[in-house]
């Protein structure tokens, strides 16, 4: 077979994940998995993005961008499960791929989830550091501008370099973060969404939402219907970290059951806590001045709730690390899983020998993720990021049927319901809002997506360990035929 296409088995994959599994336990219960689902969500999206999605896109038709955006990722959301569950190692949408189209869509795929993490994680290091800055400001400390906005407005964003530095550091001496401290957050972050949504609705004024859909200025995405949908390609971001919950395939209790209610109860109370987040903040203030860093803690300011400003900018503080946490656990877990198969140097599949973290693949990341966040602008950032998930789920959402067609009596403790609707849908809308999104996204995702292939055929196609036992193998048998 050509190596291109050299696909894992479905045996192959489930053998790998029994022998992952010596030291995973099912422990994780529907409401354990809800709550990483819920705490891997609320981010920089609802924090951050939904203030420049309206003031530049949408308007306060943001909230129908929010809407759209839920129901892209349910389909997904559906698909993923049936991936996590079918595959059950505790990898990603590349494990999948290799599982289903074959290697070079692996690795297309796996390149691409650097989007999601680490520029992912770059992106919310970026707002976090404006929740910082913003939170000082507030006891009258004032950070140097030029220390803290990348170029051109600034020299470069300190704070944001220096918490992917710390989180960095706390991941290579493999900190585990137990049950409690991730439900603390994520009990402290859905807190501080009620607090904004309960203390700031009476100061609604309709007035503000008047036009709800600002007419189109002539450009496409700016205002309008495909404003809305621009709106929705950007605050896409604000769900990313749901398809989390399915790498736990291994460790939920009832993956049949638990694992869909998870990815679909976190989507359901995240996108009930956005819609009604994006009803207040642009009911409170006219969303033309919402393109700020901090926007909620904007609109807390703004109706004169000076008290609650601080509690908002903590919460939203530790929730926004949680989010860079798990990302920036994520990408080297993804890189070490393409070097174990040889599509990357050995050096990145090692282990540290005391802490047992993927030390080497976690300290590159951090550097290149600390880089970025100090010289790279939220906007560009976010955009990027959504673009890369978008495309890795419509390519999950694919991957579904075909493994339907390929090994249709592969032992699937949970099944997409109604799969040859709900995948072409979950292929459809995402790129639907891959669509969406500005063309300069789209030229920085065929750019990386061009070093990506280039790196595949300089290293990884010749390396790959799974077309070199091919080729072993299929040497042997020339040879025993060739044997007298
Ligand atoms: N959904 C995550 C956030 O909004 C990535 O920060």
């Amino acid at each position: 077979m050509n190596p291109l296409f050299a696909r894992k088995t479905l045996a192959q994959l489930q053998r790998e994940a029994g022998e992952q599994e010596g030291g995973l336990r099912r422990t994780l219960s529907a409401i354990n998995l809800t709550t990483l689902g819920v705490g891997a969500i609320i981010g920089a999206g609802i924090f951050v993005l939904t203030g420049l999605a309206a003031a530049k896109y949408a308007g306060p038709a943001v909230v129908v961008s929010f809407v759209l955006g839920g129901i892209a990722c349910t389909f997904a959301g559906l698909c993923y499960a049936e991936m996590a569950s079918t595959v059950p190692i505790a990898g990603s949408a590349y494990t999948y791929a290799y599982a289903t189209m074959g290697e070079l869509l692996a690795w297309i795929i796996g390149w691409d989830l650097c989007l999601e993490y680490a520029v992912g994680a770059t992106t919310v290091a970026v707002g976090w550091s404006g929740y910082v800055v913003s939170f000082l400001h507030g006891f009258g400390i004032d950070l140097p501008a030029a220390l803290v906005q990348s170029p051109p407005h600034g020299l470069f964003n300190l704070p944001a370099a220096l918490i992917v530095a710390a989180v960095t550091a706390l991941l290579v001496v493999g900190i585990k973060e137990s049950a409690n401290v991730t439900s603390a957050i994520v009990v402290v972050k859905v807190i501080v969404v009620l607090a904004f949504i309960g203390a700031c609705a009476p100061f609604v004024h309709a007035a503000n939402w008047q036009p709800f859909v600002p007419p189109n200025t002539g450009a496409f995405g700016h205002f309008g219907v495909s404003g809305i949908l621009r709106g929705a390609g950007v605050v896409f971001f604000a769900y990313i970290g749901f398809d989390a919950v399915s790498t736990t395939a291994q460790e939920a209790k009832n993956p049949q059951r638990d694992l869909p209610i998870g990815i679909l109860g976190s989507l359901v109370i995240c996108t009930v806590l956005y819609i009604l987040v994006a009803l207040v903040i642009t009911g409170i203030v006219s969303y033309t001045a919402l393109d700020v860093p901090d926007p909620i803690a904007f609109g807390v300011d703004h109706v004169g709730l000076a008290w609650l400003a601080p509690i908002i900018k903590l919460g939203a503080i530790l929730g926004l690390t949680s989010v860079i946490l798990v990302m920036l656990m994520g990408q080297p877990r993804i890189f070490y899983s393409m070097a174990s198969d040889g599509l990357l140097p050995p050096w990145a599949a090692k282990v540290h020998p005391r802490y047992r973290t993927p030390h080497v693949t976690t300290l590159v990341t951090g550097a290149i993720v600390a880089v970025a966040a100090a010289l790279l602008p939220l906007e560009v950032l976010g955009e990027l990021t959504s673009i890369g998930t978008l495309f890795a789920f419509a390519l999950v959402c694919a991957g579904v049927p075909i493994l339907r067609r390929r090994d249709p009596d592969a032992h699937r403790p949970f099944r997409t319901p109604a799969v040859w609707v709900v995948a072409p849908l979950g292929v459809l809308s995402s790129v639907a809002l891959m669509a969406s999104l500005p063309v300069d996204t789209w030229y920085r995702l065929v750019v990386w997506m061009a070093i990506g292939l280039a790196i595949y055929f300089r290293y990884g196609r010749k390396h790959s360990k799974l077309a070199l036992a091919a080729t072993a193998s299929a040497g042997e048998e020339r040879a025993a035929a060739a044997a007298p």
